[in-house]
């Protein structure tokens, strides 16, 4: 039985992705307003490691506003078909230049022109308005290669407790928690479903 929950992640992860139909790799992200209302939406997680899970959005869309006020957040995993799911809670902190200059470089160039030209959380007049900013955009930058924005980069969230949720037969359902120790290394219990 592994007892690393960054390694029963992966396991879970992986096979995840073998039996989505799509994005496997969504979650959703909760993050509290300085008024104390939580808010959540889905992102893609674009990395994980022992540092934690990143995904990247626009720095001043609401849930940048929220988490760099309040730099917590909850991440939720729902694998449907394989009827799992994973909760995550920690602090979250912003990834370097270089890593979300490296990872807005791996993008489609269409979703590069994309960020360039969303204003994501604003206000939208019209979805035209949108669409012409996006082929401003195109003119913009041409052929050349197209910089990440300054205003779009990822963030990590550093697990302080993740719990692994199975169906089981009868509705006894099977929960795994983990709690990172202050010296390293996690603690594990199970929950009652
Ligand atoms: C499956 C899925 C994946 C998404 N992935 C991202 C993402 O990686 N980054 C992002 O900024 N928004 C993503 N979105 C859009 C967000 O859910 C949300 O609409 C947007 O980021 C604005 O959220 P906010 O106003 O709370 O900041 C995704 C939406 C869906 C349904």
């Amino acid at each position: 039985m592994i007892t690393d929950p960054i390694l029963l992640f992966d396991a879970w992860f992986t096979e995840a992705r073998a039996s989505e139909p799509n994005d496997a790799n969504a979650m959703a992200v909760a993050s509290v307003g300085a008024d104390g209302q939580p808010s959540s939406r889905m992102v893609l997680l674009k990395g994980h490691d022992a540092r934690g899970f990143v995904f990247y959005t626009n720095l001043e869309s609401r849930k940048a506003g929220e988490l760099i006020g309040n730099p917590r957040a909850a991440l939720l995993f729902h694998w449907k078909s394989l009827r799992r799911q994973v909760r995550i809670e920690g602090a979250v902190g912003r990834v370097s230049d270089a890593e979300g200059d490296a990872y807005f470089a791996s993008r489609s160039r269409d979703s590069q022109l994309g960020a360039w030209a969303s204003d994501q959380s604003r206000p939208l007049d019209a979805r035209e308005t949108f669409e012409a900013r996006y082929a401003e955009m195109t003119v913009r930058f041409a052929d050349g290669p197209v910089p990440r924005p300054p205003h779009w980069s990822g963030f990590r969230v550093a697990p302080e407790r993740i719990e692994f949720w199975q169906d089981r037969a009868h509705r006894l359902h099977e929960r795994r928690l983990f709690v990172a120790q202050d010296g390293g290394g996690w603690s594990e219990g199970l929950l009652y479903p």
